[in-house]
């Protein structure tokens, strides 16, 4: 029964998690940077490496204590080291490496993208059949993946060419005046919206691509709403423009039929070319109620992560450690924080 102390510090969320046998999840604490970050509409990355400093300590003495656990009752101590901002992954890695060092336990490095797949089996001990096709969709990733022959076979299939999608869902909330993050205000604000009342573009790229591109539906949203420069309309410049409650909802209903289209369009694709068994979706889009019903007409079994579970937490990470744990695979204490710039996952 490994009891596993998991790290997050990869974007915007400071989260320490204890999760024993890979799902059975004691605690799962995330101090969350949002109110800190929303004036500016995004992550602000010095502010997030200073707000990590602050909140790792705090974060993991909160989990300890709800976990009922001290630090020598710890086997192994893991962190997403890869992808994300630099600062702030420098943060969650050096406290790792800190405590597995003076406790004399293992370090197990997992990459954020992967731990959110596995977010899935998170308390339910479900394990999707394989091979699955993973996607993962969230404000910095949307990618789809091949998880082959077990959680650690993982391989890249198909990636955005420009935004992701969660990034799309913030940017449009910010055109419509809403606030941030802007996924679940416009997933909310969807369902009082008629999704066929715009036709905004799809975006598909090849016949056979597993790529995404959101930028284009973004832009499409922007003009919808300002006017279309150029073609002799009148293009609104200042401010959130003045829409009626029910306009809003209706080109938030229309952006989110836009991009549940694209994204399961993909993953049928992805479903054909993988010889997939099951989907596995994970991030924090896959919060979102528009795409985990489409979710549910898929020809294979769809598994999406309990709520809580969605966004950045340790919990998923500590998880995937266990994976690696039985294998006897350990990082050493040389372990690299690694970028989104450096590295594609
Ligand atoms: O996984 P996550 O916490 O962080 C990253 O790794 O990026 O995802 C955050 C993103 C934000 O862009 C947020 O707007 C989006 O997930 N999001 C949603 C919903 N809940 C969160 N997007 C659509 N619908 C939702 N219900
Ligand atoms: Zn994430």
């Amino acid at each position: 029964m490994p009891v596993i102390l998991g790290i997050e510090s990869t974007c915007d969320e400071t989260g320490a998690a204890v999760v024993v046998d890979g799902y059975d999840v004691r605690s799962n604490v995330v101090a969350s940077q949002v109110e800190l970050h929303a004036k500016y509409r995004g992550v602000v990355p010095e502010i997030a490496s200073r707000a990590h400093i602050e909140n790792i300590l705090p974060v993991f003495r909160e989990s300890f204590a709800e976990a009922g656990v001290d630090l020598s009752g710890v086997d192994a101590v893991a962190v997403a080291h890869r992808p994300g901002l630099i600062g702030s992954l420098l943060v969650g890695v050096t406290a790792a490496k800190t405590l597995a060092w003076s406790l004399g336990k293992p370090l197990i490095g997992v990459d954020h993208v992967h731990a959110h797949l596995y977010s899935v089996a998170l308390e339910t001990n479900r394990t999707p059949s394989m091979p699955a096709a993973g996607l993962v969709v969230s404000g910095g990733h949307t990618a789809l993946y091949r998880v082959g022959e077990g959680w650690l076979d993982v391989e890249l299939i198909g990636s955005t060419i420009d935004d992701a999608v969660g990034e799309a869902y913030d940017k449009v909330a910010a055109i419509l005046g809403l606030g941030y993050p802007g996924g679940p205000v416009l997933d909310k604000l969807a369902e009082k919206g008629d999704p066929q009342s715009i036709h905004f573009p799809r975006t598909l790229l090849g016949r056979d691509s597993l790529d995404f591109s959101f930028s284009g539906l973004k832009t499409a949203v922007l003009y919808h709403v300002r006017g279309v420069p150029g073609r002799g309309q009148d293009v609104k410049a200042g401010g959130p423009p003045e829409l009626t409650e029910q306009q809003r909802a209706d080109i938030a209903a229309s952006f989110q039929a836009a991009c549940v289209d694209v994204i399961v369009k993909k993953l049928r694709r992805a479903i054909d070319q993988v010889g997939a068994k099951s989907v596995i979706v994970g991030g924090g889009v896959s919060a979102n109620r528009g795409l985990r019903a489409a979710l549910n007409k898929l020809p294979v079994p769809a598994f999406v992560p309990p709520m809580k579970y969605c966004t950045d937490n340790a919990a998923m990470s500590a998880g995937l450690a266990d994976v690696y744990y039985r294998e006897g695979t350990f990082s050493d204490l040389d372990l690299d924080a690694v970028t989104y710039s450096q590295f594609r996952s």
